[in-house]
């Protein structure tokens, strides 16, 4: 059998407990794989790596095309950005899978009263506000950008699909907010019914992310999987991981087109590292993701046996289970696991695996990968959005305006976080002094003319920032401002 080589990174606080937990068990039931340990995380970050990794680590992690990572710290304040994130982003993992489920031996209040779950959750795990790209605009304003590409949409979109169909699932549903944010989360749901069309035989509906975690609640077994833009996934990871019993038991595969992350959900745990107590199964389940990712499915479902006959057992970490029947450490969990190798559950169907087959390594690329989608129909510029700060009331800053502005341009109207409050608004209207300015313009306006109004404009005002106002194929890009 062939034996394919992955990089582990052991992590911060729990992290090298609970992986060496896992690998013990990986190596009893002889698991095909060579390890290359590479050093990430919180040492890292502290010897002036501001990525968290060092080059070898970049180097073998890009060579090998699968990371198997503890949990990891990032110090804060220091102005460091997320190892987990930079991860991900770095290495274009761009669906987040999360697989949710009931098990025998967790109870929790769903299987107290016999609701059986089974979830997975694909959260788009680059774009959103994960951009991370934010500008104080004032002293009082802060604002954040979100990225919702079309090529990013479609990728987790076909993701979700493929995997649906391959697991012999039926219903895809696409969570969103599109009835407030438009264009963004609009494009995120257009693009899921785009994908849609190339899977005739899956249930592909959408609901709204709020609704969606009120019926999650009330009545989990109407969703199979469940894809969402970024940050709705994370929160609604972890909702559905409060369903099953919490973040020990929810397993997270980061899948992308040349590498893949496998990891647990739960952080570095540092209030109980290094005494031997914390629970390994998230990060096992992590695993059986990645040999199951890796064509090994007869190597992972001896262990999801084991795991789940143990589980049965009521054998358990501190953090779970039957008061009664004294906690397990880290070690001996792993142990007991080892032990019933080979045995099936005896309340749970036990699994049965795929067919094996082999992985094989996506080439690495050596030059930039562009993702395009066909760009459709023809671009004009409607007008200019303006951001200004003032502290002034709207119609003064009409006054000091008016002269200006040139003929070819319209001030159309004012707002304020998103609510007009010139040439109609209201007194109740608080405001901050933040105002956008909305130009619209006749066709001929160019890029030269609108710049040197804004020059003009912060001869007066402060210009803070600004947006163009694009047409797309006569489709307007931008939103229109609350009571515009
Ligand atoms: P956490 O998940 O580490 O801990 C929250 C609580 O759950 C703690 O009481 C902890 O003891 C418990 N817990 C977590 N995992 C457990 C396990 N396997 N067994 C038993 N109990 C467990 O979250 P927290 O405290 O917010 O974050 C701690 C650190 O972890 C932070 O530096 C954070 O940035 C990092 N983190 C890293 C993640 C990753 O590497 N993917 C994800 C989340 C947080």
């Amino acid at each position: 059998m062939t034996h394919y080589t992955i990089s582990v990174a052991y992590g911060d606080g729990i992290g090298p407990e609970i992986m060496d937990a896992v690998l013990n068990i990986f190596n009893a039931a002889e698991v095909p794989l060579n390890y290359e340990f590479v050093e990430m995380g919180k040492k890292y970050f502290e010897q002036g790596y501001s990525n968290g990794m060092s080059a070898e680590a970049q180097h073998n992690i890009e060579k090998n095309g699968v990371l198997f990572k503890g949990p990891m710290e990032t110090p804060k304040g220091a102005g460091m950005k997320s190892i987990n994130v930079t991860a991900r982003k770095f290495w274009s993992t761009f669906a987040n899978r999360r697989h949710f489920r009931s098990l025998k031996g967790v109870d929790t209040v769903y299987s107290k009263a016999g609701i059986p779950i089974d979830i997975t959750i694909v959260r788009e795990n680059i774009e959103d506000t994960y951009g991370g790209i934010e500008h104080l605009n004032t002293h009082d304003l802060a604002v954040s950008r979100r990225f919702i590409s079309r090529p990013g949409s479609m990728q987790v979109h076909r993701f979700a699909f493929e995997m649906a169909k391959k697991e012999g699932l039926k219903k895809v549903s696409c969570g969103h907010k599109a009835n407030i944010m438009k264009i963004t989360d609009g494009l995120f749901l257009e693009t899921f019914y785009e994908v849609a069309k190339d899977y005739p035989e899956i249930d592909a509906n959408d609901i709204i992310v709020d609704d969606l975690c009120m019926k999650l609640v009330v009545d989990p077994k109407r969703f199979e999987v469940v894809v969402l833009p970024n940050l709705q996934g994370d929160i609604v990871s972890d909702l559905c991981a409060g369903l099953v019993g919490g973040l020990g038991f929810a397993p997270s595969a980061n899948i992308g087109e040349r590498i893949s992350i496998f990891e647990a959900v739960h952080g570095t745990a540092p209030d109980i590292a290094g005494k031997n107590i914390a629970n390994p199964t998230s990060l096992l389940l992590s695993g059986l993701m990645m040999l199951k990712h890796l064509g090994l499915q007869s190597h992972a479902v001896v262990i999801e046996n084991a795991l789940l006959r143990t589980l049965e057992d009521g054998v358990h970490t501190g953090d779970f289970g039957d008061r009664v029947i004294p906690a397990s450490d880290t070690s001996d969990f792993a142990q007991a696991i080892i032990a019933n190798l080979g045995r099936l559950p005896k309340e749970s169907r036990p699994k049965i695996a795929q067919p094996d087959f082999t992985w094989v390594k996506p080439e690495p690329s050596t030059e930039t990968i562009m993702m395009t989608t066909e760009a459709k129909g023809l671009q004009s510029i409607d007008g200019f959005d303006v951001f200004i700060e003032s502290s002034e009331d709207p119609k003064t800053i009409v006054e000091k305006l008016k002269h200006i502005i040139p003929a070819e341009m319209n001030l159309q109207n004012i707002s304020n976080r998103g609510t007009q409050v010139w040439p109609n608004g209201s007194y109740f209207t608080e405001c901050i002094n933040h105002y956008g300015l909305r130009f619209l313009c006749a066709a001929s306006i160019n890029k030269a003319q609108f710049f040197s109004l804004m020059a003009e404009i912060d001869k007066i005002f402060s210009v803070v920032s600004f947006e163009m106002l694009l047409n797309l194929n006569g489709k307007r890009g931008y939103s229109l401002a609350q009571g515009e």
